[in-house]
């Protein structure tokens, strides 16, 4: 049996997100820059923390040939659930990807969104994953940006509730990530530029048009 993990609890509740205002155009935002950076050289991808499958799914619509790596086992039930009914064939790994690392191929691409601010050692791991790009593969990360609006948000609700998954994230700079030994030099890019207390979508999008506020999500590509 697999064992508990952190987001476990929050897998049911976990894609209501993506229902309210505010959460779609938060996701807009991001798969726009993720769309942007993630340019697979063939068709062999590998998503980790693919938690409830949203870019797996995606990913798998676009007729790439997918695997999802996640360690919460309700997560990536929810995830396979949703493949299974749209008639997507993804093949699944559950487990820390600290752990499998040994288990996994080589692909022409490699994402994660929001999951590598819950990964000890990041910089470790990333370095591992490198190794598993075929030539030309990219290595393509998203993350909530520190010393943003965003980053506080998830602090202050980690420090009103320490049973938050947020009690146990880290929000990294630019500089930070500049700093981590992938294997090449990263490309970064922003986006989130409208606070957790903009007014609506039309303003979210404004504000993301004049980049209004410290950027909220950070993208770091990195080449084979
Ligand atoms: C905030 S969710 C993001 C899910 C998905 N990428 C998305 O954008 O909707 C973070 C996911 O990373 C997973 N995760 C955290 N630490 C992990 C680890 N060490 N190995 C594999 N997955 C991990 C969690 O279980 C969770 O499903």
């Amino acid at each position: 049996m697999s064992q508990d993990s952190l987001f476990d609890k929050a897998a049911l509740s976990y894609d209501e997100w993506y229902e309210s205002e505010l959460g779609q155009a938060v996701d807009q935002v991001e798969r726009a820059g993720i769309d942007q950076a993630f340019t697979p050289s063939g068709s062999n991808i590998l998503e980790v923390g693919c938690g409830t499958g949203n870019y797996t799914l995606t990913l798998a619509e676009r007729g790439y040939t997918v695997t999802g790596l996640d360690v919460s086992a309700p997560m990536l039930a929810i995830a396979k659930d949703k493949a299974d009914k749209a008639g997507y064939n993804v093949h699944w790994i559950e487990g820390d990807v600290s752990q499998v690392l040994p288990e996994l191929g080589k692909y022409h691409g490699i994402l994660s969104v929001t999951a590598f601010e819950f990964i000890p050692k990041p910089a470790e791991v990333l370095a591992d994953l490198f190794t598993h790009l075929l030539p030309g593969g990219c290595l393509v990360i998203g993350i909530i940006a520190a010393d943003s609006p965003w980053s506080e948000l998830y602090r202050q609700a980690a420090a009103a509730n320490p049973e938050s998954v947020f009690a146990q994230a880290n929000f990294y700079s630019e500089a930070d990530i500049r700093g981590w030994k992938v294997g090449a030099n990263p490309e970064i890019s922003k986006a989130l530029f409208f606070p957790p207390a903009v007014a609506g979508m039309k303003e979210a999008f404004e504000y993301e048009q004049m980049q209004k506020f410290a950027p909220g999500f950070l993208i770091a590509k990195w080449v084979k």
